[in-house]
């Protein structure tokens, strides 16, 4: 075919086209489907269903004791926003990718989207929920105000729970891929401020103002001037 006008498809040609192929390609699975009196039959190589198992955790989320019984698949953050509407922490990528999902357990922060429930038997969880109140703004959330560390605020919840557990890691010493001494403490720089929070990925790009908050915050607590 030399030129364009050669091709003598019409659209309409084109959809009957499409139309024949789609049926073509339902009616084996159709028929498949389907026994002689009409029942459903198992596709060849498939397996039977297997119904979920349920399994019991109990875990203190925002001081408050939560007894649970839940689809042992059920990720952390899953429970905490469908069984609990805990809502303020985020699903963003569900691949341990963004950082929205970011609480806090015993202390520690942990991307919820990659850790089952059932596995945080006893396990004291913070959200974004439990940090603080309208009424009552943990430092760093009133930080974050103050420094305008957010736009659409969709990362926001990670990126403060994140915060206070990277000045707890840093007050205990822990070093990161940036400090200059593995023995040494690590600063409240805005170097180490950067990499540790490196985890939590903000789309609308507010990272100077989160940067600047987390400072603030750091420069207010005694002993841990940035
Ligand atoms: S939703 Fe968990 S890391 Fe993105
Ligand atoms: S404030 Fe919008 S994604 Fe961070």
């Amino acid at each position: 075919m030399d030129h364009l006008s050669d091709l003598k498809l019409t659209r309409r040609d084109l959809l009957i086209a499409s139309a024949v192929t789609a049926s073509a390609s339902a009616v084996p699975s159709l028929a498949g489907a389907q026994t002689p009196k009409g029942a459903t039959a198992a596709m060849p190589g498939a397996t039977a269903a297997v119904p979920p198992v349920i399994g019991k955790v109990s875990m203190r989320i925002n001081g408050k004791q939560q007894q649970l019984q839940v689809d042992t698949r059920t990720t952390l953050l899953d429970v905490l926003r469908e069984n609990l509407q805990l809502t303020g922490t985020k699903k963003g990528c569900d691949l341990g990718q963004c950082g929205a999902c970011t609480v806090l357990i015993d202390g520690r922060r942990i991307n919820s989207c990659l850790t089952l429930a059932v596995m945080h038997e006893g396990a004291s969880v913070t959200t974004i929920e439990g940090l603080g109140t309208p009424d009552k703004l943990h430092a760093m959330q009133q930080a974050f105000i103050k420094h305008d560390g957010y736009q659409c605020g969709y990362c926001t919840p990670g990126q403060i729970c994140s915060a206070v557990a990277v000045i707890d890691e840093i007050k205990a010493g822990l070093p990161s891929h940036v400090s200059g001494s593995l023995t040494e403490k690590p600063l409240f720089s805005a170097a180490e401020l950067r990499e540790r929070m490196s985890g939590n990925i903000c789309r609308c790009g507010a990272y100077s103002n989160i940067i600047d908050a987390i400072t603030d915050y750091a420069n207010s607590m005694p002993g841990a001037k940035a």
